[in-house]
């Protein structure tokens, strides 16, 4: 299912939003997420970083933790704004925790500037580990 413009303006209104309370002092890159559940709800989160840098939490990861946390476990859309010239894609962790939930998510880039960078999750992450993994190995390791 393909996202309608005002899905899409009311994502990207709520990314851009968040993004606003981003704690990135090491990096100053700011990273807004929103969800849309299959429910349509919309879960938000920004990135959230520490002085012991290895425990930032992505913003992607904080709007699962949110929505998961709210009962919210199929998502059809992810969007990620970034306050910056070009989009940003989500990192690789993000991606597998996404994955996790979603494997036909819709991810969706946005910025400052005109592009949009749009791709599903299987494109982004192609050939991937996940709970059908387990399943499908479940008595090889006996
Ligand atoms: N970051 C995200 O929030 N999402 C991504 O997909 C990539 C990176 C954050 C982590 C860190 O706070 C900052 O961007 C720079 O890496």
């Amino acid at each position: 299912m393909s996202l309608t413009e005002a899905q899409f303006e009311s994502l990207k209104l709520a990314a851009m939003d968040v993004s606003g309370n981003a704690w990135c002092p090491y990096s100053d890159f700011r990273v807004g997420a929103a969800l849309l559940g299959a429910d349509g709800r919309m879960f938000c989160g920004c990135n959230i970083e520490n002085a012991s840098y290895g425990l930032t939490i992505c913003a992607e990861r904080n709007a699962v933790a949110e929505a998961v946390a709210a009962g919210c476990r199929e998502f059809l859309t992810l969007l990620i704004y970034t306050p910056t010239a070009q989009p940003t894609a989500p990192c690789g962790a993000c991606r597998q925790v996404v994955a996790e939930f979603s494997p036909d998510l819709e991810v969706v880039s946005v910025c400052d500037g005109p592009d949009v960078l749009r791709a599903s999750i299987r494109q982004l992450l192609p050939h991937s580990f996940g709970p059908q993994s387990l399943r499908d190995n479940s008595d090889s390791c006996d």
